[in-house]
């Protein structure tokens, strides 16, 4: 019987916790307490993780920052996108992509994606593109990388800036590169559910020495290195990293690269276990994606092979039967911010009074993804083959009993 009706979980021990941590942690932050420099400027544990992380990714430099919404600010303020620009993102994908934009003071500018890999469609990003178009975002979706060879041909024909929202993706690959190298920056986050975390914080990497210049200085009020404090050069904002999360993060980038294989051969089993369940589709892992960072295991679920169950009562399903799992993001073009009108408040008056397309426009991948894909949390992820045998029949067990859920 389904555990949701009374009977028995699927799951028969609990997956990994996550944050995951140890005594490398403990000391880090002992150290940076008893160091009585807390404080990012003067620190020098920050300055170390952002340079390591740069370095694992293969990119030239590091900067770290608050939060992954404000990494994609910074980055977007120091290569100059103003007020009358529009910059294109996907429409499946976290608000912060989107509003980044707005606190430019510029429009974004939502695309569909693609129905296997739910990253922006790159022929659709083409249509989109008008004369104030100034850059892209590419989000690599639960992992997964964009199509970073087309768009970069896209955005190399049009003379845009590809910027790489890798929030979900630390340490995913394509054509044997990392992640946030091919656009002019890629931007990730440490908030707690990402694949390292120090409860918040970011970090931009680039390979430009000029972008990183105007990048450092943005996140940091202006200022320039090696200039005296009470200079600032640029329009900037505070957005350093505290050294506590600096020496946290760092531990937790020694774990990346570990717990990254392990995500990916997992995630790759469970694709295999699941290719004969009817009705379920997982993302599809395209051939040049060497290593998915899995910041989720994303699957579509087509109801009618579920006796046409909800949503909400096939996550009710999971959980019950001992596997987390959630739904993804609503359509960006669907939140209220946008519906409401009040997403103009940040445009310049000309660019608020025009019709905005995306409130006519369709999206029909990204509403299927919205409502009906399911994602399994990157902690599960890290479990070993017996959980990602006991996610399988759980799944099975509410197809085959799926019709003593179906709503009275
Ligand atoms: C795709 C995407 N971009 C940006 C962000 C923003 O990161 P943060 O929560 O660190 O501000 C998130 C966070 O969930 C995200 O999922």
């Amino acid at each position: 019987m389904l555990a949701l009706l009374g009977g028995s979980p699927a799951k028969t021990k609990p997956f990994p916790s996550w944050p995951i941590w140890d005594d490398q942690e403990r000391r880090a932050v002992n150290e940076v307490l008893e160091s009585n420099v807390w404080w990012r400027t003067p620190g020098t544990r920050t300055k170390a993780f952002e340079e390591a992380f740069a370095e694992f990714h293969g990119a030239r430099f590091g900067i770290a920052c608050t939060n992954g919404t404000h990494a994609l600010e910074i980055v977007l303020a120091a290569i100059g996108i103003r007020p009358g620009d529009e910059v294109i993102v996907p429409d499946y994908t976290f608000v912060a992509t989107a509003s980044a934009v707005l606190f430019a003071g510029a429009m974004p500018v939502m695309v569909d994606v693609t129905a296997d890999t739910y990253c922006l469609d790159p022929a659709l990003v083409e249509r989109a593109i008008t004369e104030r178009t100034k850059a892209i975002i590419a989000v690599h979706m639960g992992g997964h990388p964009a199509d970073l060879e087309a768009l970069a041909a896209v955005a190399e024909k049009h003379n845009l800036l590809l910027v790489e929202d890798c929030a979900h993706a630390h340490g995913s690959e394509f054509q044997g590169k990392r992640v946030g190298n091919v656009g002019v920056a890629g931007t990730f986050s440490f908030q707690q559910s990402k694949l390292m975390t120090a409860g918040e914080g970011g970090v931009i990497i680039c390979n430009d020495a000029d972008v990183e210049r105007k990048i450092r200085s943005v996140h940091d009020c202006g200022r320039l290195p090696g200039e005296w404090f009470y200079s600032h050069f640029m329009y900037g904002s505070n957005y350093r990293l505290s050294e506590w999360q600096g020496a946290i993060l760092h531990v937790q980038l020694g774990r990346l690269d570990e717990q990254t294989a392990r995500r990916h051969q997992n995630a790759r089993l469970l694709d295999e276990l699941l290719a004969d369940v009817e009705g379920i589709t997982p993302q599809r892992l395209d051939p040049r994606c060497g290593r998915n960072g899995h910041y989720a295991y994303i699957f579509h679920v087509d109801s009618a092979a579920f006796a046409g169950i909800s949503t909400e009562r096939f996550i009710e399903a999971m959980q019950a039967e001992g596997i987390p799992n959630q739904a993804a993001y609503p359509p960006v073009h669907a939140l209220d911010m946008f519906q409401n009108g009040s997403y103009k408040q940040r445009l310049c008056p000309d660019q608020a009074a025009e019709p905005h397309s995306f409130l006519k426009a369709e999206f029909p991948v990204t509403d299927r993804a919205a409502w009906q894909t399911y994602w399994i949390p990157q902690f599960a992820l890290l479990g070993d083959e017996q959980d990602m045998h006991e996610i399988v029949a759980a799944i099975r067990k509410i197809q085959q009993h799926a019709g003593d859920l179906a709503e009275k």
